[in-house]
């Protein structure tokens, strides 16, 4: 028997001040597309915004559903947008705000397992790694450099 330990790397930033002007220019896209958000179930607003490898941006808010599991979440819809777009195109980023219209979001909102998955899909197809960037509606801004740092053990096509 053997004990093993994962550990992942991420990058904190204290505010949007620190990102570059084009990095702060997508989360200030994640941020305004956020508020277009179709969220009156939960009133968890999310927004995100991709940045594709020929500068194209895309953006998506999360989807809600009167049958709850039916609606979708900000990251994939602006990933599918991106995608249906530009079906040879590469992911460079993704950045993700979110609020609520219950409570003040102060820490940093780190996509679901399912957005995880779907960001995996892409990195594994493009063979090129997609920065991933959270937020809330205050506080840390989180960037991790690879799918492979928040999803770690990934299940991929390799195992198909
Ligand atoms: N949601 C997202 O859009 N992205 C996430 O990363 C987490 C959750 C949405 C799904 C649902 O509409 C609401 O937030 C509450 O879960």
């Amino acid at each position: 028997m053997h004990q093993h330990n994962i550990s992942t790397n991420f990058t904190v930033f204290e505010s949007s001040d620190e990102l570059s002007v084009i990095d702060k220019e997508l989360l200030e896209k994640a941020i305004a597309v956020r508020e277009t958000a179709y969220a009156p179930y939960s009133g968890f607003k999310v927004g995100a915004s991709v940045l594709m490898q020929n500068s194209d941006v895309f953006t998506g808010t999360n989807q809600e559903n009167a049958a709850y599991p039916s609606g979708i979440c900000a990251e994939r819809v602006a990933i599918w947008n991106a995608m249906s777009s530009l079906p040879d195109g590469k992911i460079k980023k993704i950045f993700i705000s979110a609020r609520s219209t219950k409570n003040l979001v102060d820490r940093p909102v780190a996509p679901c397992g399912s957005c995880r998955q779907a960001i995996a899909e892409y990195e594994t197809k493009q063979l090129e790694n997609i920065e991933i960037y959270f937020t809330g509606e205050i506080g840390n801004i989180i960037k991790a450099n690879s799918i492979k740092d928040l999803l770690p053990w990934m299940f991929d096509n390799s195992m198909l």
